[in-house]
Parts: structure tokens; C-alpha cells; sequence
């Protein structure tokens, strides 16, 4: 589905790798708010049949909580409280008001989430290889499952009106690639 808009900006991960135990409790964070984000889309009576889907995701994203906190428990970091992303905020706070709209922009703000999640997984994998082995091998997994949900949430975006979810997604690349490119100081993955 993906063609994004704008990169990565360069100076994303010499900030994140000088800063890896924030970064990873603010990762622990959002799969935590990813597990909410999951729960919440269940309250729509459109996503009535994908309940079971919904709620197997946000199971998955309560064991990632699960394994970093654990990772922050071994390094003894402990959890703190969340930073908001401005590019996060950025993304909620463009979800429309209104039903029908708020349920295709909420789906398509998670499978974004989740998509530039995955690509930021990757480039983390890579670039820990050798000194972090262990963190490096979390993200490449995480790679496979948030890739997946990432396709389910648009997937099911596509099922509830395909054309309004396909236009609605040219908006927030748009919007995207606005964000991503204000780069900020603070340690957190987005
Ligand atoms: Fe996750
Ligand atoms: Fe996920």
C-alpha cells in the first residue's frame, strides 16, 4: 500500500542510538498505548465482526509491553512516565469527527503508526547488530508482527469503504511527511 512521502530524517538515529534506554521506555510506552489504541477501535459497532481480530491484536501488543519492560527491568531503567510525539499527536488529532470518518481515519492512523514503527524497527536492527545483539534481534521479530498489523488495520479499513479509506490515505501521507520532517530533541521513537 505504501509509498511514503518523505524519509526518515537523518538525524533520527544518531539521536535515538545516544539515547537508547529512553527511547526504549518510550517504546515500552506505546506498545502499551497500542494495546489501548487496539481496545478502542473494538467500541465501533462497523468493526463489530473484527472484535476477535482487534482484540488478538491488542494481546500481541501487551506481550510487547511485556518483553520491554522486562528488556528495561535487566538494564535497570525504570519506566517512568510517557513523552508525547508530536508526530503522534499529530496523526490522532487529524482523525475526524463523525462516525463513518472517525472509524476509516482511527484505522488508518494505526496501520501508519504501525507502518513507520516497522521501519524505524528495522533500521534499529541494523543498526545494533553488533552492539546490542539482543536488542537488535527483538526489533528485527518486531519487524514481522507490526508489519502485520499494519496490513491488517488498513486492510480493514479498505473492507469498511475502500474508496474513502484509499482517499482519506493520501491526506495523512501528506500530513506525514509535513510532521517527519520537524525534527525535535526529544528521546523518542516518533
Ligand atoms: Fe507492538
Ligand atoms: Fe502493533
Amino acid at each position: 500500500m505504501l509509498l511514503w512521502r518523505a524519509s526518515i530524517p537523518d538525524e533520527w538515529l544518531p539521536k535515538v542510538l545516544a539515547n537508547l534506554n529512553e527511547v526504549l521506555v518510550d517504546h515500552c510506552h506505546l506498545e502499551r498505548k497500542a494495546a489501548t489504541s487496539a481496545l478502542n477501535l473494538i467500541k465501533y459497532p462497523e468493526l463489530t465482526s473484527y472484535v476477535r481480530e482487534l482484540n488478538k491484536i491488542a494481546q500481541e501488543e501487551l506481550e510487547h509491553f511485556g518483553m520491554i519492560y522486562g528488556l528495561l527491568d535487566s538494564r535497570g531503567v525504570t519506566l517512568g512516565l510517557p513523552k508525547a510525539s508530536p508526530w503522534i499527536g499529530g496523526m490522532m488529532r487529524f482523525i475526524r469527527k463523525g462516525r463513518r470518518e472517525q472509524v476509516i481515519d482511527h484505522l488508518i492512523a494505526a496501520s501508519l503508526i504501525e507502518g513507520r514503527s516497522c521501519e524505524k524497527f528495522q533500521i534499529l536492527a541494523e543498526a545494533l547488530i553488533s552492539t546490542e545483539p539482543d536488542i537488535a534481534k527483538m526489533y528485527s521479530d518486531l519487524v514481522e508482527n507490526e508489519g502485520g498489523h499494519y496490513a491488517q488495520f488498513w486492510l480493514i479499513a479498505c473492507e469498511i469503504d475502500n474508496q474513502e479509506a484509499h482517499r482519506r490515505l493520501e491526506d495523512f501521507l501528506d500530513l506525514d511527511s509535513k510532521l517527519i520532517r520537524q525534527s525535535h530533541n526529544l528521546p523518542i521513537l516518533h
